[in-house]
């Protein structure tokens, strides 16, 4: 059975689609904003500590549920415990809203990769400002329909593949050529007049308010939800990626040495990411530019491309394709929880499921709900939201099918699954059921840190990120 459902082909192909699933979206947009608006310094100390005794602990136990059990997300809840077992349904649930929105936001980087390239060619490059782009692109949902599909068959392709010789081969090449186009990228930034500012903005505690990035700093409370939260999605935690992509990893590797690469790297590349792109930025426009979210890498980089002059376009060109690989290497670890829980299945049924087949659904059912997003194009088509503006309090968050979608599966369930999963593993089965799997030799000290970890550091950070999170979407200002 096991030879059937496949297998990394080497550890370091195993890192490598790890750190693939790691390093998305979310380090280049997410982390270098919120650390600037967030007390720079002071935010990356509290997202390494809680990278440490919260992100680190249940990445081991991610990895260490499924190589214990030999399953995906379902098989292994259910395996694992009698009244948690539910939860696995909601780790294979949150994959499936973010790739509503994921596959959009890629093929966003594929049409600006396609404009570069024709900017590159055929040097039209500042007919049009980024933010006039940006609401033609928008505005636009027959053509971001076709492009999300364009998207989900690159997915499609690799995950046909298999595990190693589809999301393990992508990695090989995409990850590398992803952290030289990133270091090309650094270069460029750095260079051009003005960056130092910022970079203070990314490290300097206080600078944002100080230089009029933004008005007033936030409260301790927010700084620690805003970073248990960017911490999940950025490690790619709560989401049954760990479990799925530890189901296929030979018992012969370390959990906790792969464990600390995963965490290291993806934290480095969202340091690097920032590096990229805020200083750019900032020199270009200074305080008043757009730093978060799509905004900044949609409408200010452009912006910032296009007043590069001749060279611009090749440095666009650079920058998207660097994006959509780090979109890639993640979507198809998402795409991944969700045909191994079906493969798994019709394997437990004494069936041999399709790989091909069932690869192929999954993504044809993404792609129904991706066109919804794709469609609204932000809110930008004036289409009916669910909740909108609902008991006068959802607003901001909800404004679209994207930020719709995000808040159910990043907001709540991601927060809510690590939560259950840590009391599941710390008071159901108890962390040595975990243990034995991550650490058969038993260090002590392993044994003490991981026990403490699970039993109470997570849950209640888990529990502080939750209500942080509620507190933000619904306005509540509790905090
Ligand atoms: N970690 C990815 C990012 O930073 C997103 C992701 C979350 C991927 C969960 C897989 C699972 O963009």
């Amino acid at each position: 059975m096991k030879e059937e459902r496949g297998s990394w082909g080497s550890n370091i192909g195993f890192l490598l689609a790890a750190i693939g699933s790691a390093v998305g979206l979310g380090n280049i947009w997410g982390f270098p904003y919120k650390m600037g608006k967030s007390g720079g310094f002071t935010f990356l100390i509290v997202y390494l500590l809680l990278a440490i005794f919260v992100g680190f602990v249940i990445m081991m136990g991610e990895l260490a549920m499924g190589r214990k059990t030999g399953k995906g997300t379902i098989g292994a809840y259910h395996d694992l415990s009698k009244k948690f077992k539910w939860v696995g349904w909601l780790a294979v649930f949150s994959p499936f809203v973010i790739m509503s929105f994921y596959s959009v936001l890629g093929a966003y980087c594929i049409e600006y990769l396609a404009l570069n390239l024709s900017n590159l060619a055929f040097a039209g490059g500042a007919i049009m400002t980024g933010s006039d782009l940006f609401v033609a692109m928008l505005t636009n949902p027959f053509g971001a329909v076709i492009f999300t599909l364009l998207f989900m068959v690159i997915c499609y392709l690799i995950n046909r593949g298999g595990i190693a010789s589809g999301i393990e081969k992508f990695n090989k090449v995409g990850m590398p050529a992803l952290f030289v186009m990133l270091v090309i990228i650094i270069i460029r930034s750095l260079t051009l007049p003005g960056a130092v500012e910022g970079l203070k903005f990314m490290f300097v505690p206080g600078y944002a308010v100080e230089a009029g990035f933004i008005e007033e700093a936030p409260g301790f409370l927010t700084v620690l939800a805003t970073a248990g939260g960017q911490m999940f999605f950025s490690l790619s935690l709560a989401m049954g990626a760990m479990i799925t992509y530890g189901s296929y990893l030979s018992k012969k590797e370390s959990l906790v040495k792969n464990s600390v690469i995963i965490v290291i790297a993806d934290t480095i590349v969202a340091l690097m990411a920032g590096i990229a792109v805020i200083p750019a930025a900032v020199a270009t426009y200074g305080p008043s530019a757009a730093l978060s979210g799509p905004k900044l890498l949609f409408i200010t980089l452009q912006d910032v491309f296009s007043a590069m002059g001749t060279v611009g376009p090749l440095f666009g060109v650079v920058f998207y394709l660097l994006v959509l690989l780090a979109a890639i290497s993640s979507a198809i670890s998402l795409i991944e929880v969700i045909s191994t829980f079906f493969m798994d299945r019709a394997a437990a049924k004494g069936k041999t499921g399709k790989r091909g087949k069932i690869v192929f659904w999954t993504c044809l059912a993404i792609m129904v709900e991706a066109a919804v997003v794709a469609i609204d194009g932000l809110g930008a088509n004036g289409m009916w939201v669910p909740f909108q503006n609902a008991f006068g309090i959802i607003g901001e968050f909800n404004d679209c099918w994207l930020d719709f979608m995000d808040t159910l599966s990043e907001g709540i369930a991601m927060p809510l699954g690590a939560l259950l999963m840590s009391i599941m593993v710390g008071w159901e089965i108890k962390p040595k059921t975990l243990l034995e799997e991550i650490d058969p030799s038993g260090k002590k000290w392993l044994r003490v840190f991981f026990s403490a970890c699970m039993k109470v550091v997570v849950p209640i950070g888990m529990l502080l990120v939750l209500v942080g999170q509620i507190d933000t979407f619904f306005h509540l200002n509790i905090f």
